[in-house]
């Protein structure tokens, strides 16, 4: 994968870059900057460069139709703000829109294409399409992999038709995940919640060979504790999970990989209830598990200690509320703690989880937090992605 950091020669060229500005929005407000602010590196690393800049992105999910709420112009507004320069939003259909009459004068430097999802070429992989797209540029950078999952026009049929580049971020966020899964620094523990034990089986199974420990908390741990044969009262359960849960159990024993899941728990009645601490032989019917208990907050601390490397994705609890917040929050403060004695290289991603980090602000306390949400897990799942694919 070539990296546009090492292009020497962008003076002038014009450079279709794409990135993930799939930010939240409501009523046309940006409701999370952190997509858009992650990527100021890489744009102002280009203006250094005197490149000239094509923005392609996509918000949403507008199934090409063009819809008014789905438009990128709050976004080119705030990145036009943040970046103090003026950046034009090409709304004309790009039918219309050719290599000469994009940029108005020499003095303009980025322009923003509309949603690129208001094309049905684009979710198509079609073509004709991404080779009008290669029509208006010299050079084409992915900057998005949080969707360079997706086989699509902008991230993968337009590779074919120019000389294709990783940009700043998708190469750190490349390189981070490879601490993880290829270029593994061991002891190397992985730390994952949610709430359906079947959505992150693929994962489970593929980091299994290559991890020591895999420490299973959130409501996925539910249906191994009801597995143990404990009363898991109104937890959160997955019907028919036992065989998955057989499978995770025989496999890490044979590949000698260590499965920790709660020892101990804090139940409420309600989601807004009241915490109570309980042994896992004490949970009554009418009780719901809600995060981990303190002695698996002590087993998980301990083996951040021993562990080089730590993979965390998914929270501990039903953190939204902060009577069940202290799970996620002590193993958030353990990384921090020995990040900073630079004793651990620390990955964590999944929108939960980065929303929890924000929430404590401790997004900057980690070596790599990954915004990417479907791209981030397929990675995990060891499947090749379309966009990196096609860098390489
Ligand atoms: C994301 O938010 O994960 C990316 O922007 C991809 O969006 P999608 O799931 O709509 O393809």
């Amino acid at each position: 994968m070539r990296s546009i950091s090492e292009e020497s020669n962008l003076n002038n060229k014009k450079i279709l870059l794409r990135l993930d500005l799939n930010v939240p929005l409501k009523n046309g407000k940006i409701e999370d900057t952190t997509r858009i602010d992650k990527i100021l590196p890489t744009l102002k690393f280009l203006i250094n460069q005197n490149s000239r800049i094509i923005i392609l992105s996509h918000v949403g999910r507008p199934k090409g139709k063009q819809t008014d709420d789905l438009t990128l112009k709050p976004i080119c507004e705030d990145l036009s703000y943040k970046l103090n320069q003026n950046i034009k939003l090409v709304i004309e259909n790009l039918s219309q829109i050719n290599r000469d009459n994009l940029f108005e004068n020499n003095k303009e430097k980025i322009v923003m294409l509309e949603n690129i999802r208001f094309y049905s070429g684009e979710e198509k992989n079609d073509v004709e399409f991404a080779k009008h797209l290669s029509s208006l540029a010299d050079i084409y950078v992915n900057d998005a992999f949080s969707c360079s999952h997706r086989a699509h026009a902008s991230i993968y049929g337009i590779s074919n038709f120019l000389p294709s580049y990783a940009g700043l971020q998708l190469d750190l966020e490349v390189k981070a995940l490879k601490k993880i899964t290829s270029e593994i620094k061991k002891p190397i523990t992985c730390i994952i919640g949610g709430s359906k034990i079947s959505t992150k089986i693929n994962i489970i199974k593929n980091l299994i060979p290559k991890f020591d420990n895999i420490i299973i908390v959130g409501g996925m741990a539910n249906n191994i504790i009801k597995y143990m044969g404990y009363n898991i009262g109104k937890s959160l359960q997955e019907e028919n999970s036992d065989v998955i849960i057989k499978e995770i159990f025989s496999l890490s024993e044979k590949e000698n990989c260590k499965i920790i899941y709660p020892e101990d728990i804090v139940v409420g009645k309600e989601l807004n209830g009241i915490p109570q601490i309980k042994e896992l032989n004490k949970i009554t019917s009418d009780e719901m598990i809600l995060d981990i208990g303190p002695k698996t907050i002590q087993i998980v601390q301990n083996i951040i200690d021993y562990s080089n490397t730590i993979l965390w994705n998914g929270p501990a609890g039903y953190f939204e509320n902060p009577n069940f917040a202290n799970g996620s929050i002590k193993i958030a403060e353990k990384i921090i703690e020995n990040n900073k004695l630079d004793k651990i290289y620390s990955v964590v991603g999944g929108g939960d989880t980065v929303s929890l980090l924000n929430t404590l602000n401790a997004i900057d306390n980690f070596n790599f937090v990954s915004t990417a949400g479907g791209a981030f897990l397929e990675y995990l799942e060891g499947k090749e992605l379309p966009g990196i694919k096609a860098l390489n």
